[in-house]
This record gives C-alpha cells, structure tokens and sequence, in this order.
C-alpha cells in the first residue's frame, strides 16, 4: 500500500473515531495520538525518506492535507461536545417559570351564613338596620320584656341553659326587639331592624332538633303599619330565598309578644303547590312566626301603643337552608364535615 493510502485509509478512521467521542478528554487523547510526536501521521512522513525524491512533495503536501483536516475535525467536535455540555447543563438548571403554582384553598362562608347573607342584603337594600345581640341574655329581655313574665306557660317551650337565675342562653333573638325598642329615637324615624344570630334551647339533638341553631328577628315599628305591610314584606323573604313563583298564606297561631300572631306558610317550591314528599301532600311548607306587635311590648319599652304599632317576625335560617338544599338532618350543619359543606360553594 502507498503512503497516499495508508494516509487516507488512516484518515477515514480518525474521522469516525473523533466523530464517536463524547467527552473532551476523549477527544484530547484522540489529538495527542493522531497528531502528536509519536503518532500515525509524524510515522508516515518519517517513511518519506525511503521514496524517490521527486514524490516526496506531493506525498507531503498531501500528509500535511491530512493532519489540517484531522485537525480541524478535532477542533469542530471538541467544540461540539463544549456546546452539548453547555445546553445539557442549561437543560438540568432550567427554571419553568410558567409551573403552575400551589393552590391556596379558599374557604367559603358556611350555607347558614350564606343564607343569612342573603336575607340582610335583602333588608339592608329597604333601609333596615342589621343588629347584634348577646348571646348570654338577661331572663328580663328573653322573656319579661317580650311579655313572657316568670310563670308563664309558654316559657315551658323555651327551656334553655341557665347561667344564673339573672342570665341565660338566649332561646330566641326577640329580646333584641326589646333592646333595640328601648334606644330608639322616634323622632328621628321609624325603626326598622333585623337581627340575625345563634341561640339555644335545652333540646336534645335529633333530626330535626338541635341545642343550638339560628334565627333572624324583623322588627317595625311606626305610626300606621297594617298586616298587609307584613305579608307584603313576608312574601319578598319567600321568593328572595325560594324563588319568585312563591305564594304565602298566613294561618292564626299564638306568640306572647305578637297579637294577632301567625304562623307563614310558603307555596312548595318543590311542586308548586300540587303535593308532594316535601310539602307532606299539602302544597304548603310551614316557613317562619310573625305577627303584630303585642301593646304590652310596646308598653314595656316605652313606646306610646295608642300611637305605634308594628309588625315582627323570627325565622329559621337552619330551616330555610334545610328546605332549600334538601338537607334532612340538621345537625349537618354543626358537624364540620367538609364532604357536606363542600356541595355549597357559591364559587361552582
Ligand atoms: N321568637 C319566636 C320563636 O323563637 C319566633 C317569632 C315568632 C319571632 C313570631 C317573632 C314573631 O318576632 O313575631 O319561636
């Protein structure tokens, strides 16, 4: 074989062998051996001197060919590996800004606030005010003021938790009626309030019964309020909360601070009034208390009965939220299982 053969044979391997390298130090040793003193190509130039003199030029320009091409070949791939290096390191270090972020869980106000929130919007929107009241009530305001005096019968329905003979876990939020009767300035207008809030009786948890549940007082208070101003105000809660097709009829009932007194019954929203399981065959659901306000609580509070007259009414938002949602037992509400809160997000 002549030494142009033995160089291009030589340099077609070289060129497979410093294509196949993968890493620098790879390709360092490839160029110390292919090019270095005691490599391949300084060999075949050595063997130079055995050929006639006039080949020996074109044999060495053609080595010298080789070693520049092989040279550049090393040159290009050990630049190659660099960059790979680089773009694999850039790979491994990549920062995807565009990762979606760790959820925060958002809480949601409880399907009791929610209905709650959904009446005083209601009443804020006519002009009432929206007021608190404590928990921990005077007997005098749960029951004296509100025409309930020490032995009366009827105190017999609200047994509560006592905390002294003086104060009480107020059974219901009438005493705010009381409380906020005796502040008003009816120079200033007439009084028109809500009052939304927990209480308790001493009831054991069923079904259907819970110690603690929740209620919205309404109170109005001024120179000519009929019944009508009642049923009219009685029928937007209806279809605020059960839908605009709602009908309400009033039957007679008795509450000590409301004369006359009656119980609100609201159309079936389930059936529209045909009968059904909800409605117990009647088309009717029985929905809240009200009545006109008793002379005696007026009295009592300082407030001329020959001259102001209202209305009141106290409804369950337990119970509306019951009926609303279906919901069969109400202590449901007072567990904390997020299963059952969950089904009431407003968010969808
Ligand atoms: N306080 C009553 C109860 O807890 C509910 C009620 C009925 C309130 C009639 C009223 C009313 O203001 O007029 O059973």
């Amino acid at each position: 074989m002549g030494l142009k053969d033995k160089l291009t044979e030589l340099k077609r391997n070289a060129l497979e062998e410093i294509n196949d390298a993968k890493d620098l130090k790879k390709i360092n040793d490839i160029r110390v051996n292919l090019l270095g003193k005691k490599g391949p190509i300084t060999e075949v130039l050595r063997g130079m001197r055995d050929l006639p003199k006039e080949e020996r030029p074109n044999v060495g320009s053609f080595a010298n060919k080789v070693r520049d091409e092989l040279s550049n070949a090393i040159s290009e791939r050990k630049e190659r590996i660099e960059i790979i290096k680089t773009s694999k390191r850039l790979e491994e270090e990549k920062l995807d800004v565009t990762l979606p972020g760790v959820p925060v869980k958002i809480g949601q106000p409880h399907i009791i606030m929610q209905v709650i929130d959904q009446i005083e919007k209601l009443f804020l929107g006519m002009g009432y005010q929206v007021v608190d009241g404590p928990e921990v009530e005077e007997d005098h305001y749960n029951f004296e003021m509100m025409n309930l005096p020490k032995d009366h019968p009827a105190r017999d329905m609200q047994d509560t938790f006592y905390i002294t003979d003086k104060f009480l876990m107020r059974t219901q939020t009438s005493p705010v009626q009381a409380r906020t009767m005796e502040k008003h300035d009816f120079s200033k207008g007439s009084l028109k309030m809500i009052s939304p809030g927990k209480v308790y009786r001493r009831d054991t948890d069923d079904a259907t019964h819970s110690h603690q549940f929740h209620q919205i007082e309404g109170l109005v208070i001024d120179k000519s309020i009929t019944m009508a101003d009642l049923k009219g105000t009685l029928q937007l809660i209806a279809r605020t909360v059960f839908g605009k097709e709602r009908e309400i009829r009033l039957r007679p009932s008795y509450f000590p601070f409301t004369e006359p007194s009656v119980e609100v019954d609201v159309s079936c929203f389930k059936c529209g009034g045909d009968g059904c399981s909800v409605c117990k065959q009647t088309g009717w659901i029985e929905v809240l208390g009200a009545g006109m306000v008793h002379p005696n609580v007026l009295k009592m509070s300082g407030i001329d009965a020959d001259i102001y007259g209202g209305f009141a009414f106290g409804l369950g938002p337990d119970r509306f939220a019951m009926l609303k949602y279906g919901v069969d037992d109400i202590r449901e509400f007072y567990l904390n299982d997020m299963r059952f809160l969950k089904q009431f997000s407003q968010r969808g």
